[in-house]
């Protein structure tokens, strides 16, 4: 089944209330057409995939059994730092991941320190993380960062010509006649690695008095990331504010999301709040918008409000 976890009100999430069984986690960080998750659902295990392909999971939806696989449509690192405990998942596999290969993109590959950091804290003591790739120089990277971090050890490491698991990319390489390089690691310590959403979710909001003040389209940058703010529509009532939120991070990646705020009249003035709030990881810069909106559309005048504003605001014009 597919979960949307940006609904949900409180982080880590429940797994036992998700799946109909408890039976240990297994995650895969891009899943493509899903054949890998296939194989996983033959092992006892409760299997989690993410992927940032929305036709992927489109596919993959089709395949699963949805009584042991859950899928998630989001960043596999966001979401196996933000979804799962300490010490909560028993095996962690990336088949063919994107290569990054030039040196400006290295910080978005997957095999970087404080992604190391992030698998290590997530996964159980001992556990394993595996990688297949068709590119040697990732794989062998993968294994140096992975024993220079202390965290992990080289339990096996195999080449071969065939095709094993049958994913996209494996029959895809295997047929042009490339080499695949199997990295299996064993997770040897242990690290803490704090998750960024808040425990309990807030929903964010704010009543101003009036609405005399005008909105800024443009870049903010804030404390968390930036915020692009575009024109707002509006009919009599309802005024629609789109944005593009990213809360950036230490982990190479930031989460940008599509949010619509809305400011509509409330009995002590007007309400600024989240429209597509079940899409939308309540996150610090989420909270930010609604200040910033909040605190120009009513020149400062803000009667309530549930979020504090961002320490640091630099604006570009559109
Ligand atoms: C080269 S494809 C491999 C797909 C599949 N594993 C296979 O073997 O056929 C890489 C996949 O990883 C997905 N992906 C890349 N970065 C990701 C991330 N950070 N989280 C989740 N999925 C990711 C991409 O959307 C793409 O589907």
């Amino acid at each position: 089944m597919l979960i949307k976890p940006q609904s949900m009100m409180s982080f880590p999430l429940n797994w036992d209330s998700v799946f109909p069984k408890s039976n240990p986690l297994v995650v895969e960080i891009g899943f493509g057409n899903g054949k890998f998750l296939k194989t996983l659902e033959t092992t006892n295990a409760n299997v989690v995939g993410f992927e940032v392909s929305l036709l992927s999971v489109e596919k993959a939806m089709k395949v699963i059994d949805h009584t042991k696989t859950v899928l998630l449509f989001m960043d596999g690192v966001w979401g196996l730092r933000e979804l799962f405990s300490e010490r909560s998942v028993n095996a962690l596999y990336i088949n063919f991941p994107l290569p990054w290969p030039h040196k400006k993109h290295a910080s978005r590959r997957l095999f970087t320190l404080p992604k190391l950091q992030v698998y290590a804290s997530r996964l159980v003591d001992n556990a394993v993380l595996q990688l297949q790739t068709d590119m040697k120089e990732y794989a062998q990277e993968a294994i140096r960062n992975s024993e220079e971090s202390g965290l992990f050890s080289l339990v096996d490491y195999t080449v071969r010509n065939e095709v094993q698991v049958g994913t996209k990319y494996e029959q895809k390489w295997v047929s042009l006649g490339k080499k695949i390089y199997k990295v299996v690691l064993r997770k040897k310590r242990h690290v803490s690695v704090t998750n960024y959403f808040d425990k309990e979710v807030i929903m964010p909001h704010a009543i101003v008095h009036d609405t005399h003040g005008t909105l800024k389209a443009g870049t903010y940058r804030t404390t968390f990331g930036t915020i692009k703010l575009w024109e707002a529509f509006s009919n009599n009532q309802v005024m629609l504010i789109p944005a593009i939120v990213s809360d950036d991070d230490f982990i190479g990646v930031s989460l940008q999301q599509r949010v619509y705020a809305s400011v509509s009249p409330h009995r002590e003035g007007f309400i600024i709040k989240l429209d597509n709030h079940a899409d939308v990881f309540k996150t610090e810069n989420v909270k930010s918008l609604i200040w910033l909106i909040a605190n120009q559309i009513s020149n400062g005048n803000i009667k309530r409000i549930n979020v504090q504003p961002p320490s640091k605001l630099e604006y570009e014009p559109a």
